[in-house]
């Protein structure tokens, strides 16, 4: 029987151990493994440094490492590549997209702005290097409040692309701002009746929230805040319970550094699985493996965009600093 190309064909295989291999990969390419907070938890428990995108950007801002793979999704990869120019960053999966950074398409945005030549541009950092390189300020959950708060108050300005982050940092600090009408699928799909029916049989526990949620869930949350900020909260808080809206991947960590609290996930509107980002889950543990491996699914970012993406993040690390 003659043997085919395709059943020739060996996929790499897989160490028993992808742990060790991961570990002992770390040390011959000299790589750094950074991880948001809504990977799985294989991924957050072999990662260097887990973080929001605040300090992830930091972190790639500063490490030593040479390789840096990247746990997270385009934009934060992107992020770390636009600090790195020099260094191989990898996406265990290029996938791993955002609705959010989706939601702003560079022409449209182009436009928008072109239309507001008197506006100075604040982009929430979940969004491309085109729309980065059209900015003035980046910014994230962690730092938005306080970064507006340092501008002018006869500024104006416009805020791209998340519209529930914008409204909640204009409730914050009081002025007004254009926003830019993205979200993300993720944060829009809490239900505020689930929410409430489960306080109802949880009436102990504190709902804490990310900005990127709707108005309807953030007026029920006794702390708003990033994912970082969520995380401080709940190891602070006097409170045993909580109701977490934001992506479960989180509550990793909470159990983690609080193991006698509880947390309960907010339910999304239908009945689905739809709270857990579908982007960031797209990396498995294999995957960081082999993209270790082959070094490979390499980001770049287009020469004629580097230095006008990478001058606005330089001014958020200044102005967070
Ligand atoms: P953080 O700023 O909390 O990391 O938020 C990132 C994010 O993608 C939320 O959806
Ligand atoms: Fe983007 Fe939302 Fe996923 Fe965050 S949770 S990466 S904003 S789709």
């Amino acid at each position: 029987m003659f043997a085919t190309a395709s059943a020739t064909a060996q996929p790499t295989a897989l160490p028993k151990d992808l742990f060790a291999a991961i570990e002992q990969l770390k040390k011959d390419l000299n790589a750094v493994v950074l991880a948001h907070y809504y990977q799985e938890p294989d991924i957050q428990d072999i990662a260097d440094y887990i973080g929001d995108s605040l300090g992830l950007s930091q972190q790639a801002a500063t490490t030593k490492a040479d390789v840096i793979v990247f746990a997270g999704v385009h934009f934060m990869a992107e992020t770390a590549k636009i600090l790195n120019p020099d260094k191989l960053v990898l996406l265990p999966d290029l996938e791993a997209g955002c609705s959010l950074a989706d939601s702003c398409p560079p022409d449209d945005f182009a436009a928008f702005k072109s239309a507001h030549p008197d506006h100075l541009v604040i982009s929430y950092i979940n969004c491309t290097a085109e729309i980065k390189a059209m900015s003035d300020i980046i910014c994230t959950s962690s730092n938005a409040v306080q970064l507006v708060n340092q501008l002018p108050l006869d500024q104006k300005i416009i805020f791209a692309p998340d519209r529930n982050l914008g409204r909640y940092v204009m409730a914050q600090t009081g002025r007004e701002m254009l926003l830019w009408q993205g979200s993300c699928i993720v944060h829009e799909t809490f239900s505020e009746k689930k929410m409430l029916r489960l306080k109802m049989e949880h009436p102990d526990a504190e709902i804490i929230a990310h900005p990127e949620c709707e108005a309807a869930v953030l007026r029920h949350a006794s702390f708003i805040g990033s994912t970082t900020a969520l995380l401080k909260y709940v190891e602070r808080s006097q409170s045993d319970r909580f109701i977490v809206a934001t992506e479960p991947g989180i509550i990793h960590q909470m159990e983690k550094q609080v193991p006698k609290k509880h947390f309960i996930p907010a339910p999304p509107e239908a009945n689905c699985a739809c709270n857990e980002c579908p982007y960031m889950r797209l990396n498995t543990l294999e995957k960081l493996y082999l993209a270790m491996k082959n070094q490979t699914p390499e980001i770049t970012i287009p020469a004629a965009i580097q230095d006008d993406a990478l001058a606005p993040i330089v001014r958020m690390l200044e102005m967070s600093a």
